[in-house]
């Protein structure tokens, strides 16, 4: 595409808001987007379309999703992506033969989540020649419809797209196409924890653009499964700022047509925390979706492994993968996406993603009749994040005019909506969270988030109470060492623990 038509349609860009992207302006930007790349020309709506209702019920991620919630299952996705097709397949392979994934993925490797495709097509050229995987995932875009649609004939369960990504506009086309019938990322959880350059603005209008093409799916009869990512910082998230996120992100998404929507949350190893989060993130994305109009979204909550920094040590591995199972399925989480005993150390072989994969789902089975559900401690901490998630969206509502387009951009510039550690030049990153002495994640420090000072009072005690009992002043420390702490030798872990009994 030549320079005229490109500074011509910027010219034409409406401001920012939530509503729906208009038939014509949709129709003009799916032109436009299609050309950056030769592959973009084998994209066929009405094909794509046809060949996503020829694909039975259990292939699409939409309906198995429905089917597990309805069912009170907890499925089992790993992540996993590699630099060609034919390894792909291979992968795709083994992770349903050997580790009996539910859904199974596809993740982009950096170069087309940078949408970088030259480098990309370079990559698979390297990989093909050295007969392994020269990237970190499968350049799906270069690939393009027709090939990547083998992925799809060569597994018979649903197929999702992991791009971790604030530029998803070629990727979900291409993968839509070629018949994935979900796919993983959001305007804000991504572009707050990929990038470093990208607005908030510019973020949210990119997924405006692929959730706007799952309804154009959706018109047309055929329901793909959009989610939310959660938090990929590598750091600790307390539930409530996931969950604020989430509703946001599930609100943007439902005002494009969206209707099978859902929230992922990173795990914070605490039993009763994990399963208050997981229940009050579908409650308010439910309360707040109806408030805005939106009656018929379905929104299941997928609980992730441990999304801090891993150990290096096999064993603990292992506790954590099996432990996380069992908090996902205790929670009542729909599916839960795993790691493996590979994490500190790079992407996992096949095998080792499938073993990740078979020690979760022994551990759901085992949990599969336990519930919360009546615990005092469960219901306190749920009105606790309850009590922290409403303010701030209220507010970021407020000051959007009831646009959350607009509130969203204009609560990260100041400061109410806040990330901690967040790369985005955009987001102030003063919020600070650390573990309590129960084991708890909490709010050191809420800088300019509103968060009410009662709820704040209860985190600062219990806070001090683990200062105290560690003997370390109360300050941003507690916040840095909660970091590490999970992915420490378990002979230096350990004393710490014994000690408190
Ligand atoms: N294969 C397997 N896992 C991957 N991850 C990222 N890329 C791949 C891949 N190609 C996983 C890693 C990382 C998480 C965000 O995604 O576990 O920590």
């Amino acid at each position: 595409m030549g320079k005229a038509p490109r500074a011509r349609a910027s010219k034409q860009r409406t401001a920012l808001s939530q509503e729906r992207i208009a038939d014509d302006v949709f129709e003009h930007l799916r032109r436009e987007n299609l050309a950056r790349w030769p592959t973009g020309a084998e994209v066929d709506l009405d094909e794509a379309v046809a060949f996503h209702r020829s694909l039975p019920q259990h292939k699409r991620l939409s309906w198995v999703m429905r089917q597990a919630a309805a069912q009170r299952r907890c499925l089992t996705q790993p992540r996993g992506g590699f630099g060609t097709l034919e390894l792909q397949i291979e992968l795709m392979r083994t992770l349903d033969d050997e580790g009996l994934a539910d859904v199974v993925p596809t993740t982009t490797d950096s170069y087309t989540r940078n949408e970088q495709f030259a480098q990309a097509q370079h990559g698979i050229e390297e990989s093909q020649r050295q007969g392994r995987s020269m990237l970190n995932g499968l350049p799906i875009v270069n690939y393009g419809v027709t090939a990547c649609r083998r992925l799809i004939e060569a597994v018979d369960k649903p197929a999702i797209v992991l791009s971790g990504t604030a530029m998803p506009k070629l990727t979900a086309e291409v993968g839509l196409a070629a018949g994935y019938t979900g796919y993983l990322g959001s305007g804000i959880a991504y572009t707050v924890s990929y990038t470093k350059q990208i607005s908030i603005e510019e973020g949210i209008r990119n997924y405006q653009y692929l959730d706007r093409l799952a309804a154009l799916y959706q018109d047309r009869g055929v329901e793909l499964h959009r989610r939310q990512p959660g938090f990929l910082t590598g750091t600790n998230i307390p539930p409530s700022i996931a969950i604020i996120i989430a509703v946001l992100d599930a609100l943007l998404a439902a005002a494009q047509g969206v209707r099978n929507y859902g929230l992922e949350l990173g795990q914070t190893l605490h039993l009763i925390q994990d399963a208050a989060a997981i229940q009050v993130c579908g409650e308010l994305a439910q309360e707040y979706l109806q408030r805005c109009g939106h009656h018929d979204m379905f929104t299941p909550v997928i609980s992730l492994h441990w999304m801090g920094a891993w150990p290096q040590d096999e064993a603990q591995c292992a506790a954590l993968l099996a432990y996380g199972g069992t908090l996902a399925a205790v929670a009542g989480a729909v599916s839960v996406t795993t790691k493996s005993t590979h994490e500190a150390f790079g992407l996992p072989t096949p095998a080792a993603n499938a073993e990740g994969l078979r020690m979760t789902r022994m551990a759901i089975y085992l949990a599969r009749n336990i519930r919360l559900d009546g615990l005092p401690e469960l219901a306190r901490e749920k009105e606790l994040i309850q009590r922290e998630v409403r303010p701030v969206v209220d507010k970021v509502l407020e000051m959007g005019d009831g646009d959350v387009a607009r509130g969203a951009v204009r609560a990260f510039a100041a400061g109410v909506l806040d990330i901690p550690w967040s790369p985005n030049r955009f987001v102030k990153s003063r919020v600070l969270p650390a573990r309590d002495a129960d084991g708890y994640l909490r709010i050191f420090d809420a800088a300019a988030m509103p968060i009410p000072k009662d709820v704040l009072e209860v985190h600062h005690e219990r806070l001090r109470a683990r200062a105290e009992r560690e003997r370390v002043p109360f300050d941003h420390e507690l916040a840095v060492n909660s970091v590490y702490e999970i992915s420490e030798p378990l002979a230096r872990l350990a004393p710490s623990v014994w000690a408190k009994h």
